[in-house]
């Protein structure tokens, strides 16, 4: 959440920091703004809204500075307008900083500042930060710290190590034209190395275009980039040797390519994503499994039960994940929301296997329920210690500094607020992870085991020509609903996950009104909310529910509802029921799911773009929520 980028080298700064923020507007979008130093002063602009506002202030005002800050917020502390925007400024307007995270003790700063004639212009948690700093610098001895090569650092060092929270930091000031402050603790942070010149931000987007040399910092390091190079020190302030390592990541990769929005690209990029996953999980010689995950011997002994934590869309794959497990390889799991976990965990269990689901690996209340389960089992006997592992599309963010396994999940950067391929990519690590335990515990006979993977196999077409025939089928029904105030979605079994995840993309895309319920519960309260006005999607594919799904559509359209069903290709008895069909191909129910999400996506993808609604960046929403 927030996204922060900075630079420092011989080019003119705010456009680099303003092509930085534009990448990383998916972190957050309701205020922007840069700092630059420039001639002896900091210049700082700053806009409410979306970055263009931001863009179009700037086009009045020529800096030529070669060093700079950029932020772009996603709101916590302080309303969403200009004066909360960052950077922010000490009381002389001589430091900047921007900030991604919360400062936990910002309150008592602040009030020990103010009581040190420190005037505050924000209601913000970051602005604590410049003033911290301007302290420290007023008191520092003079000359500097034989230890520290820079008044500067020394100064920010010395503030962040009484700041409270999970935060990353970048800073300039005006007396230091050559140094560019960077700070990490528990909010991710890349350093970029160029020839003769230096970046940092919250993500390597931002910086992609211009080197693929990176280093991410670790929580607790502080580094002081100048146009000379970059030195990194721990919060006690030694030296610390670091290597930067290369980046597997194309400017091609966050760019649209000719479509409309990041989420319609990304929904089109599914066939390529499960081929990746199936060329990565499913190419071993079979023994003793056919799956490949990478993970050690160990892992696999004792595993007497499963719990997932994770949040949104990614606590939908993992219940489609127990399904699987459950189904499979007969392990019991649990789901848990990550942030209901942290603070009513489970009764300790020995041996006990608990797996976090980010595609962003920096959500943070599945960070906490992590560190969480880890701290609590320490010190235990030996089969009640924690075996975390983690499903993520970036290993190398906190996640992957927190856990000691990791599945990657295969769907390359996602840009669109709205998770589609990683969710898929997440729902191919759980097939590969149930068929794994399934396969070395021997609860799947080899021909099923077989017959899936062929079926997985099969999946990318099938994606393909789901994505060819709905594209107009849903832009059609699009059109007719686009002022439909509720949906329903409706989905059993292993495609009730989907009805969730179907009401979730419409919901936070559209703004529409939209339940995902089990079928079957909906007569038990929810079918009070049926009429004409309230359309009901549900997922009725071959398999042991598909009676039992058709009935409860039934009964939905008997209290007038408009019918559409995500359905298989020829189904006749679906044809006579549903107003409206969504038709895929027909494959064994348990990779159904894989299927049925494409129409949902899509569908919630074309009422949003029907009502002229900012598709990639919805309000409200973030990309990685890094707060709690
Ligand atoms: C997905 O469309 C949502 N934007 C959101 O629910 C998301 O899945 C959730 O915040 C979890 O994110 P994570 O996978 O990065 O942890």
């Amino acid at each position: 959440m927030c996204g922060i980028v900075g630079y420092i080298g011989t080019q003119v700064a705010t456009e680099i920091l303003l092509a930085g923020l534009e990448k990383l507007e998916y972190r957050g979008y309701d205020s922007a703004g840069i700092a630059t130093v420039w001639e002896g002063d900091v210049n700082c602009v700053r806009a409410k809204g979306k970055l263009h506002n931001l863009r179009t202030k700037l086009e009045h005002i020529e800096i030529p500075a070669q060093i700079g800050i950029g932020h772009t917020r996603w709101a916590t502390h302080g309303k969403p307008e200009e004066h909360n925007a960052h950077p922010h400024l000490d009381t002389a307007m001589r430091i900047a900083v921007v900030q991604n995270g919360i400062i936990e003790n910002y309150r008592e700063l602040r009030e020990e500042l103010k009581q040190k004639g420190h005037q505050f212009r924000s209601e913000t948690d970051t602005e604590v930060i410049p003033h911290l700093i301007a302290e420290f610098l007023k008191n520092l001895p003079s000359p500097p710290l034989p230890t520290s090569p820079s008044f500067f650092l020394e100064a920010v060092r010395q503030a962040v190590k009484h700041l409270e929270g999970a935060f990353a930091i970048a800073v300039i000031a005006a007396d230091y034209p050559d140094e560019l402050i960077v700070v990490r603790q528990q909010a991710p942070l890349v350093i970029g190395f160029g020839q003769g010149e230096f970046f940092c931000a919250s993500d390597t987007p931002a910086i992609v275009a211009y080197t693929r040399a990176v280093l991410p910092l670790e929580n607790g390091e502080i580094a002081r980039l100048t146009p000379l190079g970059v030195e990194i020190y721990n919060f006690a302030g030694d030296r610390l040797k670091k290597q930067p390592r290369l980046l597997n990541l194309h400017p091609m990769m966050v760019e649209k390519q000719g479509f409309k929005h990041f989420m319609l690209k990304e929904i089109y990029e599914q066939p390529g994503v499960v081929r990746a996953s199936l060329e990565a999980y499913f190419n071993n010689d079979g023994n003793p499994s056919p799956i490949n995950l990478s993970l050690p011997k160990e892992f696999y002994a004792d595993i007497d039960q499963i719990q997932i934590v994770a949040c949104g869309t990614s606590w939908h794959a993992a219940l489609v994940g127990k399904y699987l497990i459950e189904q499979l390889a007969g392990i019991s799991t649990q789901v848990h929301y990550a942030s209901e976990y942290r603070y009513a965990p489970s009764p300790l269990l020995p041996n006990t296997l608990t797996i976090g689901v980010t595609q962003s690996g920096e959500t943070a209340d599945t960070l906490a329920a992590l560190a969480m389960e880890k701290e609590r089992r320490q010190g235990k006997e030996a089969k009640y210690q924690a075996r975390l592992l983690g499903i993520t599309n970036r290993p190398e963010s906190s996640l992957g500094h927190l856990v000691p396994h990791i599945i990657s999940t295969l769907a390359g950067i996602e840009i669109g607020v709205a998770a589609t391929k990683t969710f898929v990519a997440q729902l191919m690590a759980f097939y590969a992870l149930a068929l794994d335990l399934a396969a070395r515990r021997q609860t799947i006979n080899p021909d099923k085991l077989a017959d899936i993977i062929h079926g997985l196999r099969q999946i990318p077409k099938e994606i393909e020509a789901t994505l060819e025939s709905q594209e107009k089928l849903t832009e059609h029904l699009a059109h007719e609903f686009a002022e439909t105030q509720d949906f329903i979605f409706l989905g059993r079994g292993i495609n009730f996950p989907i009805a969730l995840e179907g009401a979730l993309k419409l919901k936070e895309i559209s703004y529409i009104h939209a339940e995902g319920y089990p079928a079957g519960e909906m007569k038990h309260g929810p079918i009070a909310l049926l009429d004409a006005k309230v359309p009901v999607v549900a997922i009725a594919v071959p398999g042991s529910v598909y009676e039992k799904v058709i009935s409860n559509a039934q009964e939905a359209k008997a209290r007038d509802s408009r019918l559409i069903g995500v359905t298989t290709v020829n189904d006749g008895e679906a044809a006579e029921i549903f107003n409206d069909l969504l038709p895929v191909a027909t494959v064994d129910e348990l990779l159904s799911p894989i299927l049925t999400v494409i129409p949902l996506q899509l569908l919630a993808y074309h009422i949003a773009a029907r009502r002229g609604l900012d598709v990639d960046q919805p309000r409200n929403l973030a990309k990685s929520v890094t707060v709690e």
